[in-house]
């Protein structure tokens, strides 16, 4: 195995997309920023130095950080911010997984434009299993906005209504020709051979935004998911949230020419509404310049079918090499009603003196001012409270009209779980303002999606349904609209792990809330002594 050390330096620099420019902030001068690459078993030093006036944090989504959740990122829950002129080397080692993961900020809305891919290959001599692509290559979706990200969600937060929506949707940070600003330029291309075999390591870092990825002409087979090997299928689309990521390999089979990719919204229930659509080309050797480009028809915004559709296909390989270990027993069972709500807000004017606000089981978690990790590790007092609830206050029918008064109560509180105990959450979607699909997060695990439904989940027949066998394994998992997905996991690695929406309006609203996992009793089950660089707040 090797160390891999890499610098990351977050410097601010000017941007110009849609023919407007404005200063963003990036890693080593680029968004998105490098590639991260790893090995299985391999240790990763990232230093990052904070050359910006923002305080910054880093994730490494979807790596599990087995007692090292100190290099997990999310500030204010495992650690304090890198403040402005200071740096902070996250030190981690891979373990028990590879394939298509992202890092990116998380703190503020920088991850709009502070995020990259993290890819992690496997073992030196292991093959994957599926035939070896001829070339691989990631595809990184996300948004542009004209104005400052950070400019739009305090405007929103300040009115207590809704943030505008981006710009544009790019393609490895290019939205491709736009007619209304032709110097924009073709944007990303895949220069392609006949015959040969493509992987595409596609990741959504879109702060708000799931999105259909088609690629004109082209089949995509699914190989992976969130870094987890399904079972391969053939499929025109694929759907793709904030902070998932999917592996396809396609075959270049069609006649020379030039075919576009896109990649446009699924919003099932818009509460604001994005029509933008992103493109880019797959290009065949040996075609002439001058030939036309064959483009696709993304999918309506609502197609809803079609995501579900793709959705239902993923199953885990759950092959003797890589056996899906599902927790057939749940030691925790959980009921999370996710969704939005309005709070009573006198300064919000545009709001009508309310605002929006979003929560977990009624609780709109409020970010401390020490990191989580730390208050635990150090038994500060005052910091959080262990009473977040594991089932909704009240009951009602959260996919119908909701009482009245249904205010959220506002905490820093965090649900504990014995060190190795399962636990089953079944996240409940609420039809509060409207029902909406949320890209929910797990840190510091990989879970099982065991089962998923439309309308309110029956605890007393739905988990006869249960897909115990080869359930995909994900990250991040869409909570239907107006539905529910129940997830399995086993609480095998010491610390605090948040949980939040990956729509990060969502988060900001407060759709978050965190698992605390104690320590267990051997000598290998607890979480290791923060490092000496470990920022302070
Ligand atoms: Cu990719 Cu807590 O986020």
């Amino acid at each position: 195995f090797r160390v891999r050390h890499y610098k990351f330096n977050v410097v601010t620099r000017n941007a110009s997309r849609l023919c407007s420019s404005k200063p963003i902030v990036t890693v080593n001068g680029r968004s998105p920023g490098p590639t991260l690459y790893a090995r299985e078993g391999d240790t990763v030093l990232v230093k990052v130095v904070n050359h910006v006036k923002y305080n910054v944090s880093i994730h490494w989504h979807g790596i599990r950080q087995l007692r090292t959740g100190w290099a997990d990122g999310p500030a204010y829950i495992t650690q304090c911010p890198i403040q402005p002129g200071q740096s902070y080397v996250y030190n981690f080692t891979i373990t028990g997984q590879r394939g298509t993961l992202l890092w990116h900020a998380h703190i503020l809305w920088l991850r709009a434009t502070v995020h990259g891919a993290l890819v992690v290959l496997p073992k030196r001599g292991v093959p994957y299993p599926f035939p070896k692509p001829h070339s691989e290559v990631v595809v990184i979706l996300a948004e542009w906005w004209k104005s400052d990200t950070e400019a739009v969600i305090n405007q929103a937060l300040k009115s207590g209504l809704a943030p505008n929506v981006s710009d544009a949707h790019t393609i490895n940070g290019h939205p491709g020709p736009v007619s209304n600003c032709p110097s924009q330029g073709a944007g990303f291309t895949l220069n392609v051979q006949n015959g040969k075999t493509y992987m595409l390591r596609i990741i959504n870092a879109a702060l708000n935004e799931e999105l259909f990825f088609k690629i004109a002409g082209h089949k995509l087979t699914v190989v992976e998911v969130d870094a987890t090997y399904v079972k391969p299928f053939k499929t025109d689309t694929i759907v793709i949230a904030p902070g998932q990521t999917t592996n396809v390999i396609v075959k270049a089979d069609q006649n020379a020419g030039k075919y576009a990719f896109s990649a446009s919204p699924f919003m099932d229930a818009p509460i604001a509404v994005d029509n933008n659509t992103a493109t880019a080309t797959l290009h065949y050797s040996g075609t002439l310049s001058s030939s036309p480009t064959t483009f696709t028809t993304a999918p309506p915004k609502n197609a809803t079918p079609i995501a579900n559709n793709f959705i239902d296909s993923l199953k885990s390989l759950n092959s003797k090499k890589y056996p899906a270990q599902v927790p057939t027993k749940v030691d925790h069972s959980l009921l999370f009603a996710v969704g939005l709500g309005v709070n009573p807000c006198p300064s919000c004017k545009a709001g009508n003196g309310s605002r929006v606000v979003a929560s977990v089981n009624n609780v709109t978690f409020v970010m401390p001012t020490t990191a989580l990790l730390q208050a635990h590790f150090f038994k500060i007092k005052g910091v959080f409270t262990t009473d977040f609830p594991g089932n909704p206050p009240i009951a009602f029918n959260y996919t119908g009209a909701p009482p009245a008064n249904l205010q959220t109560q506002n905490g820093t509180k965090v649900y504990r779980l014995a060190y190795n105990s399962t636990v089953q959450v079944v996240l409940q979607d609420t039809g509060i303002i409207a029902p909406e699909n949320h890209p929910v997060h797990l840190h510091g695990f990989n879970f099982f999606a065991v089962g998923k439904g439309l309308g309110n989940y029956n605890p007393k027949n739905d988990p006869k349904k249960f897909n115990l066998v080869d359930p995909v394994e994900r990250n991040t998992i869409g909570v239907p609209a107006g539905g529910w997905v129940a997830i399995r996991f086993r609480a095998d690695n010491p610390g605090v792990w948040f949980m939040h929406c990956h729509l990060e309006v969502h988060t900001t609203w407060g759709l978050k809330m965190a698992f605390l996992v104690d320590n267990g009793k051997g000598p290998n089950e607890s979480v290791l002594p923060p490092p000496k660089d470990l920022p302070k707040c």
